[in-house]
């Protein structure tokens, strides 16, 4: 039996699924004759006939239906095997091409970092614009595989969630609502807001927090980008809302604080998103695979976590630090003396 081929069983298998040894032959590409001679060969090695004829028709023997069930085990995994070697020899060279809200800016080049490692031969290249852009791309297949913070809606997409995304309200240290607990959100509409672009998916989530509640948000500037933004806190000119990663890297440490508002943080997922039909290279396809596993070796919080924490690599406390929280007792006191 061992000193079968793997030809032979293919030849049973294609007569036993097509019950004919002519159709057989056909698929194959083969003559009847060489068709014929491959089973007796097949049949002289299990030392048992494989078929029986009845009238015109053939059906596969006791010892045909178990070598059939076997054979077929034995092709799956052949196949599977040449699919390995396929990804294999893909994943040497190729572009993975990416789209992500600018948001994911603070994680996506380093969800990126231990990818590339791995497959050093993939290049990457990595388009960060607002929810309204990235859906533009989208719409138009321009990419492999886009993050947002949402899916989109009516557009057909597959949208897999990878990573929690909390929206927090952002005040200066000195903020007189700095320390409070639990904040209503009527008292938050009453400060000045710094607000993202329109087409920002984070300025859509907080609008329709507001909007749910009834209120609406004072505007007091727009500005495209989240760094300007917290610059424009420290300085003073308002609070905001944003993403927790937002804090990654270059907060300003000690300048900004978490405000605790009723409703926040608004917990959002980051979700990876390509169209329903789309046939993904084995280059993003092995991305998505690794994006599934990547929170937890990138050190960022995993999808579906409330955490409270800041995110990832982020400095900036969640509660001010006991020489803010002075420092900020101290700026009311002033603010009292002089009112
Ligand atoms: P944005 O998107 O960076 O365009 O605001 C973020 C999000 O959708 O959460």
């Amino acid at each position: 039996m061992r000193r079968s081929t793997l030809r032979q069983l293919e030849v049973f298998e294609a007569i036993a699924r097509l019950g004919s040894f002519t159709r057989a032959a056909e698929e194959l590409f083969l003559t009847q004759p060489t068709v014929s001679m491959q089973i007796k060969k097949l049949a002289d090695a299990v030392g048992m006939p494989l078929f029986e004829q009845v009238g015109k028709k053939i059906y596969l023997t006791g010892a045909g239906r178990a070598l059939h069930a076997f054979t077929r085990e034995l092709l799956d995994h052949f196949a599977r095997f040449e699919m390995t070697l396929t990804d294999m020899k893909g994943l040497k060279r190729g572009t993975l091409r990416l789209a992500v809200v600018t948001t994911a800016e603070y994680f996506a080049p380093r969800l990126l970092g231990p990818f590339c490692l791995q497959y050093p031969g993939i290049d990457v290249s990595l388009k960060v614009s607002n929810r309204e852009r990235v859906l533009e791309r989208l719409a138009d297949n321009q990419d492999d595989l886009y993050v947002l913070g949402q899916p989109p809606e009516g557009l057909d997409v597959v949208a897999t969630p990878f990573l929690g995304n909390p929206l927090v309200v952002l005040a200066p240290a000195n903020h007189p609502l700095a320390g409070k607990k639990k904040v209503p959100l009527g008292r938050l509409a009453d400060e000045p807001f710094l607000m993202r672009e329109s087409g920002s998916g984070t300025r859509a989530a907080a609008e329709r927090l507001f909007r749910e509640h009834g209120l609406e948000m004072k505007v007091r500037m727009e500005l495209g980008s989240n760094e300007a933004i917290k610059q424009a806190i420290v300085g003073g000119l308002g609070v905001s809302v944003l993403s927790r990663h937002s804090l990654a890297l270059r907060a300003p440490v000690g300048e900004l604080v978490i405000l605790d508002v009723v409703g926040f943080p608004i917990e959002r997922q980051w979700y990876v998103v390509y169209p329903a039909g789309k046939q993904l290279s084995i280059v993003a396809r092995a991305f998505l695979d690794y994006l599934k596993r990547a929170p937890a070796f990138a050190g960022i919080p995993a999808a579906g976590r409330k955490t409270a924490d800041a995110g990832p690599g982020s400095e900036a406390p969640a509660r001010p630090r006991a020489s803010e929280r002075k420092a900020q007792a101290r700026a009311r006191a002033a603010r009292r003396a002089t009112t």
